[in-house]
């Protein structure tokens, strides 16, 4: 989850986000039909639609609606940004993308993991498709460390984070409300093993 109220840096690392290639372990990038590249503007309807139905599990985000395009633009690295494209006719089944922790420079290379995947493409590999691009991606670009916000009852983003190498740091108790509930979020990070060395 990206936490609403993060600050806005609206920097980009150096590097780009090739996309496509194989998934993990060679396997198919997100199953037969889907390819994940870079995501454009014009993708940004299918990516909300996605963002709002991940909204509205009450399990994904703190976040109570879709923001406006120039809002997610500002609050996003300008790469990597990543779609899982379906090649049969569904167009966009997924998306992920990194936002700033801070921006402090010491923390210049450490961003946090936003991940969507349209409900009717869930659980065929596009989320692990699209999180092995993007860390790929984002140690292409330079950057080191990247963590992810996780409610603890999304057993679906555990288990995609902690299959790409992120390490549960902890949990987080009663972090904030969503829906007047106070919630947990489970803090993971997966540190480059390549990058900042
Ligand atoms: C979390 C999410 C991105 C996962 O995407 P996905 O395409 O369904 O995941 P994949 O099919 O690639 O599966 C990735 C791993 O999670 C596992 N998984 C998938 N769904 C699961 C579920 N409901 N419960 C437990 N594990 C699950 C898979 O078995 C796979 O593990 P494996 O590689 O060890 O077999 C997707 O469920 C989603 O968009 N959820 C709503 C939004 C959200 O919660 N985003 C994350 C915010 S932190």
């Amino acid at each position: 989850m990206s936490m609403a109220g993060a600050p806005q840096a609206g920097r980009a690392p150096a590097g780009g986000a090739p996309a496509g290639g194989p998934g993990p372990a060679g396997a198919p990038p997100g199953g037969p039909g889907v390819r994940v590249r870079p995501l454009v503007p014009a993708d940004w309807p299918a990516v909300a639609a996605i963002y709002g139905a991940g909204i509205a599990t009450g399990e994904a985000t703190f976040d109570a609606a879709v923001p406006s395009w120039e809002t997610w633009d500002a609050g996003h690295l300008a790469r990597p940004r990543l779609v899982a494209a379906d090649d049969a006719g569904k167009g966009v089944v997924g998306w992920a993308a990194l936002s700033p922790v801070s921006d402090r420079c010491a923390y210049a290379g450490v961003a946090e993991v936003s991940i969507y995947v349209d409900p009717a493409a869930a659980g065929r590999g596009v989320g692990s498709a699209l999180l092995a691009r993007l860390v790929a991606a984002a140690e292409e670009a330079g950057l080191w460390t990247l963590q992810a916000g996780v409610f603890p009852e999304n057993a679906a983003s555990l288990t995609l984070h902690r299959r790409h190498g992120f390490r549960v740091v902890g949990t987080r108790e009663r972090l904030g409300q969503l829906a007047g509930k106070w919630r947990d979020v489970v803090l993971l990070e997966r540190r480059s093993a390549v990058v900042g060395r």
